[in-house]
């Protein structure tokens, strides 16, 4: 009997712990290879990292060179040189030291340098040439891709949560980026995020530099059935029965969200290795439920008690899922105001990335947090 949790949640998930979403792979991994660039949206924790990564290693494998860059951790354009630079240095470990030159020949305002630690190790780094015009080693960096790829080793180049470039001054860098790429004949970009508002303006407002750059997609919740069908092998290999209509609960309770499933499966594995049971009722998800939302309590506290009382009640009738938002019946329900006013707090929620606007429809990105609210306010 396996007693390690089979479950997994938090960042990317690869192995046997990665499920379905063959559909997407296929189509993501054939528009790339056909060389075309993709958008790719979906709210935060779909599994739009996972799924690019997994597509990433099975493109390398067809001979791609790829490369994986999250903008989440640039904060400026330094960082996003540094970063780049060194996420393509570290591609060719075995050669560093060649690349390190050919990086050095290319990028005219930086000086790369590999050292080796005890093991062997390599650690790259860079310094910067004073004097040198920023935005010329900025470009150089853009076009490095294009200098190292060939006709017969293609590049595919991936920016994770990429909506975050406009954080390195804004719409300059955006077209300077632009400016670079559009000229690179032998790499292909993909371009993903969870700022869905953000990346649909970047790429289908006219006025945007990266306007038509690329073919836009977007993943979904993962179908039901293939998930019903995963819990109940997965938690079949420690001797744990879940039935399908507990699985289809415990579903339900998480709004079909990848990694709230993994996360309540996770926490309902442990709870029963621990009670020596061999069943998943729905009490158990239920508990699980409210094991973890105590635990999140602290911080859904905080994340409430910023907000302006106004924004509290529309959060407050958010979570009650009413059909008409806007209607006189929801505001006299709710005690709310204009319809300018609640519109003005959910764009604030959305910018937050606390609500995601599904055609007209809004709705709660983390389905504890809409519990918290509905119990808590
Ligand atoms: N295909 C999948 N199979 C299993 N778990 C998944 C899958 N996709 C997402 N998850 C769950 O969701 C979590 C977040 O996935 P991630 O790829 O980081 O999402 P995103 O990049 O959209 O925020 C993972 O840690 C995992 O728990
Ligand atoms: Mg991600």
């Amino acid at each position: 009997m396996n007693k390690t949790n089979p479950f997994k949640f938090g960042n990317i998930v690869s192995g046997d712990f990665f499920y379905n979403r063959e559909d997407e792979l296929l189509r993501i991994k054939q528009t790339l290879a056909g060389g075309n660039n993709v958008t790719l949206y979906a709210p935060r924790r779909y599994g739009k990292s996972s799924l690019v990564n997994k597509a990433l290693n099975e493109l390398e494998k067809e001979g791609f060179t790829t490369i994986y860059l999250d903008i989440m951790s640039v904060y400026s354009r330094d960082t996003f040189i540094k970063n780049y630079t060194r996420a393509i240095a570290n591609k060719e470990i075995s050669s560093i030291e060649k690349t390190v030159l050919k990086i050095a020949k290319f990028i005219s305002g930086i000086v790369p340098s590999v050292s080796f630690d005890s093991f062997g190790m390599p650690t790259f780094s860079i310094s910067w040439i004073e004097g040198k015009d920023k935005e010329q080693t900025l470009l150089d960096v853009i076009n490095l891709p294009e200098k190292l790829s060939s006709n017969k080793d293609k590049w595919i180049i991936a920016f994770d949560e990429f909506q975050e470039i406009t954080k390195l001054n804004g719409e300059n860098f955006e077209k300077l980026l632009r400016s670079g790429i559009q000229h690179h004949q032998n790499v292909t970009y993909l371009f993903l995020g969870s700022k869905t508002h953000m990346l649909k303006d970047m790429f289908s407002n006219k006025n945007r530099a990266f306007y038509n750059a690329a073919t836009v997609m977007s993943i979904n919740t993962i179908e039901e059935s293939k998930s019903v069908e995963y819990l109940v092998s997965r938690f079949k290999r420690s001797d744990i029965k879940i039935d399908s209509d507990a699985a289809m609960y415990l579903l339900q309770t998480v709004a079909n969200i990848p990694y709230y499933i993994q996360y309540i499966a996770f926490e309902i594995w442990q709870y029963i290795i621990l009670s020596d049971k061999h069943r998943v009722t729905k009490d158990n998800i239920d508990e699980a439920f409210e094991r973890v939302l105590k635990l999140k309590s602290d911080y859904y506290w905080e994340l409430t008690n910023k907000h302006t009382a106004y924004r509290k009640k529309v959060l407050y009738a958010l979570s009650h899922s009413v059909s008409e938002l806007f209607s006189k019946k929801t505001a006299t329900d709710f005690d709310l105001g204009a319809v300018s006013s609640t519109q003005k707090a959910i764009d604030v929620f959305i910018n937050e990335g606390i609500i995601e606007r599904n055609q007209s429809k809004y709705e709660f990105s983390d389905p504890m947090y809409k519990r918290f609210v509905n119990s808590h306010l």
